[in-house]
């Protein structure tokens, strides 16, 4: 019997609705699907654990939520994807500089490890634009967040940035 396992990582600094889309219609090419938030050294607003937890929270109502999981990994995006035991990994390619930049972290993966297959998937357009750089702007800011992330996320997002 197939399973397929994809494995969807990034930074998730913080998880968006372009995330959320690009794994829900991941999740429909595939059997489950892991997602693998990354340590993404000091320079993150939210750290490790938190990110996890917020992309836990944002996939928590999905159907299909029974088939992911979230967890965090340290180290190369190649030995994540071995030791999980993923047979691709996926990635939203939202513009043309996220498309080089994919192409080039495919190929330098594929160098270190021959087998990797990277499935891309671009945003609806209408989330194309949402970046968790962006996001983080809008909430030091003070401004709506529910169009960018889900709920859990606005809140904590909220909380990290009190207005007044
Ligand atoms: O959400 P992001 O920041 O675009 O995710 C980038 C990520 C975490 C997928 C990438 O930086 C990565 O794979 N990091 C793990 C370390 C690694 O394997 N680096 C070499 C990839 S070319």
């Amino acid at each position: 019997m197939s399973d397929r396992h994809y494995l969807y990582p990034g930074t998730f600094d913080p998880f968006t609705r372009g995330h959320l889309d690009i794994l829900e219609r991941g999740l429909a090419l595939c059997d489950r699907l892991t997602v693998a938030v990354a340590a993404g050294g000091k320079s993150t607003l939210l750290d490790r654990d938190e990110r996890v937890e917020l992309a836990r929270d944002a996939l928590a109502g999905l159907a299909g939520a029974d088939r992911c999981r979230v967890t965090g990994f340290d180290g190369l995006l190649v030995d994540a994807a071995r030791d999980l035991g993923a047979t691709a990994v996926l990635r939203g390619v939202r513009s043309p500089s996220d498309l080089e930049h994919e192409q080039a972290m495919a190929a330098l993966n594929r160098v270190l490890s021959p087998g990797f297959e990277v499935v891309v998937l671009f945003p609806r357009p209408e989330l194309a634009m949402i970046s968790s750089t962006l996001v983080r702007d809008v909430a030091r800011c003070g401004g709506a967040l529910e169009a960018f992330v889900t709920p859990g996320v606005a809140a904590a997002l909220r909380r990290r940035f009190p207005r007044g």
